[in-house]
């Protein structure tokens, strides 16, 4: 038996949608909790397939957890060092584990990370950070084993590239190591800096938080505490360009348009209206979309997320835009899915030209991961006829609620078992 979604397209959104806490914050927070010594109350964690992943993975380490709606209460005991369930190969967010357990207890064997099938997804700058730090990695053909015979010693690193995730992992480490770890050229992405905040009221000594150079000064331990992570400005988008294909004016509920200022700039740019209002922000769309070129960078820049949800809105834009994606090497896949439905897309290496149409048609799509299965939800918001998404748990891996929050703002959509 297996779920998917049907969509008739055509139906103007209309009503309130209340946005969840980020993914890509609560995966690195949960994987980090297992850094303290004492109780950890995470709230405004979203109900998606990911973290509950990410849960089992601390659980099977020995942690203690209990849920609650969007709480999640951890007991971060750790008794066990080794990952054996496949589910590790998953999402990307197991290798996350590594950087917390090998400082709070020196060792962790894991398999290969997995997540949304979008490149090569090295984890190159993990490992030599870690390295640097007084790790010792051993790379099996299926798993990674990663140990410290010693208290871990801080490092000066320097990434070549600001990755979130390696950022995240050295970051983790460096808090527990001996002396004084300064890490160059770190991401400052939002989620990130959710992060630094967090590892702080655990008592890390962090400095330079939200900037490139952050300075670690190890601590003896961490303490408990309870964090509400930020909202996800991805899933904020993904409703902005829902309005944007389908047109009408919905409110954005506990969304933070501070941490996506790129994100409302290029929305604006093609025609959206956005602003704040008491309720949170109104977004509403009348005509079609402009045309516009995009190139995804690291944050601050147009973020590589919105990047497939992007290109279903500008399918329908007057004229001809441009997607340049410089992070990852294979995040066109979804693209092949959004051509079944009409849309006029050409790949020149690295480029995405779109040739913006009247309208697309409804077919039979599956979503080939996250963000490109979101595409085709915003694209079958919009198309003619009835639009049928197979493969929909890659979807609801990152959006908690997709078809109900649609369903509230007017959209007709329909979870159905085939
Ligand atoms: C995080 O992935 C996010 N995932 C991704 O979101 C997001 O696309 C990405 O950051 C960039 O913003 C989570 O936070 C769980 P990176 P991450 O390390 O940490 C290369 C979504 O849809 N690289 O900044 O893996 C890598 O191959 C997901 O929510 C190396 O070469 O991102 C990629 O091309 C998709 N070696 C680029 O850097 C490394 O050791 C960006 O990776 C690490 C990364």
């Amino acid at each position: 038996m297996k779920e998917v979604l049907v969509i008739k397209g055509g139906e103007k959104l209309k009503g309130t949608v209340s946005i969840s806490g980020a993914k890509n914050a609560a995966l690195p927070l949960i994987a980090a909790s297992l850094l303290s010594n004492d109780d950890i109350v995470l709230s405004n964690i979203p109900r998606i397939e990911d973290v509950c992943i990410m849960l089992d993975l601390i659980r099977e380490v020995g942690a203690n957890i209990s849920k609650e709606n969007n709480t999640v209460s951890i007991t971060p005991q750790v008794t066990d060092t080794v990952i054996r369930s496949a589910k590790a190969q998953l999402i990307r967010a197991s290798i996350l584990l590594a950087g917390p357990l090998v400082a709070k207890i020196g060792s962790l064997k894991l398999p290969f990370p997995g997540g949304c099938n979008i490149g090569t997804r090295k984890i190159d700058l993990h490992l030599n950070g870690l390295k640097a730090l007084g790790a010792k990695v051993k790379v099996g053909s299926d798993f990674i084993e990663i140990k410290a015979d010693k208290k871990l010693r801080g490092a000066k690193i320097e990434l070549p590239f600001p990755s979130v995730g390696a950022t995240e992992n050295i970051l983790m480490a460096a808090t527990l190591a001996e002396g004084e770890t300064v890490i160059k050229n770190a991401s400052i992405e939002p989620e990130v800096v959710d992060l630094q905040r967090f590892l702080s009221k655990l008592g890390a000594g962090i400095e330079g938080i939200g900037t490139r150079i952050l300075t670690i000064e190890g601590v003896e331990e961490l303490t408990g505490t309870q964090y509400s992570i930020l909202p996800d400005r991805i899933e904020t988008g993904t409703y902005i360009a829902a309005v944007a294909a389908s047109g009408g004016r919905i409110i954005l509920k506990n969304c933070d348009i501070n941490i996506m200022e790129n994100i409302v700039q290029k929305f604006t740019e093609i025609g959206v209206n956005i602003k704040h209002c008491n309720k949170g922000i109104e977004v509403s769309m009348n005509g079609k979309p402009l045309p516009t070129d995009i190139i995804t960078q690291p944050y601050p820049g147009f973020p590589t997320d919105m990047h497939p949800i992007m290109t279903s809105v500008l399918s329908l834009a007057k004229g001809r835009s441009t997607i340049k994606e410089t992070i990852y090497d294979n995040r066109f896949q979804y693209v092949q899915e959004l051509k079944k439905m009409g849309a006029k897309i050409e790949i020149k290496g690295d480029t995405l030209i779109i040739n913006g149409i009247d309208k697309l048609k409804g077919t039979r799509v599956a979503a080939t991961d996250i963000r490109g299965g979101a595409a085709l939800v915003i694209a079958g918001l919009t198309a003619e006829g009835r639009t049928l998404i197979e493969n929909i748990k890659q979807i609801e891996r990152g959006y908690e609620q997709i078809d109900e929050k649609l369903r509230s703002v007017g959209a007709e959509v329909k979870r159905l078992k085939l």
